[in-house]
């Protein structure tokens, strides 16, 4: 018998002007997409941005439904809109806030695991990591440098038989 163990490292950033440029701008326009969230039963408004290999960012937001399983996270409306506007283009960033009206939010909300099963698939589709910035309305902001580190021993494609 043996032990494994597996390990995520992410960076904490305390200050938002250490951030790159870029992902600054990514994380605001996340901010900005959750507060167009459709978030009528939770009220817990989700936002996302992805940011392309061509250079655009596409942004996303929680849609929520009366009955209840059939609306969708935030992740995952941003990153289907993504592939179906640019199909075949890798995503390289997506960064991810939210909003609860009740109390502000002050540490970074993580994506659940349906979404990071969805992120993951694009990740290795490319063969190319995609950098998770993840940041409330104030406080630290986290990075991962690929969705892999969100999701350790993942499902996909290749555990399915072969075509
Ligand atoms: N939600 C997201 O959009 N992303 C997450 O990472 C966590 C949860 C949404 C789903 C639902 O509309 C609301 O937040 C409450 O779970």
């Amino acid at each position: 018998m043996k032990t494994k163990s597996i390990t995520t490292t992410f960076t904490i950033y305390e200050k938002e002007s250490e951030l790159l440029k870029e992902d600054r701008q990514l994380l605001e326009s996340a901010r900005e997409a959750a507060t167009r969230a459709y978030a009528k039963y939770s009220k817990f408004q989700v936002g996302a941005a992805i940011l392309l290999a061509n250079g655009e960012i596409v942004t996303g937001n929680n849609q929520e439904n009366a009955v209840y399983p059939a609306g969708l996270c935030a992740e995952r409306t941003t990153a289907f809109y993504a592939s179906s506007r640019f199909p075949g283009v890798p995503f390289k960033k997506i960064a991810i806030s939210a909003i609860n009206p009740t109390e502000a939010l002050t540490s970074p909300v993580v994506p659940c695991g349906s979404c990071r099963q969805v992120l993951s698939e694009y990740e290795n589709r490319f063969n190319s990591p995609i950098k998770v910035i993840l940041g409330a309305q104030s406080g630290d902001i986290w990075e991962l440098a690929s969705v892999a580190d969100l999701l350790p021993l993942g499902f996909h494609a290749g555990f399915l038989p072969e075509k």
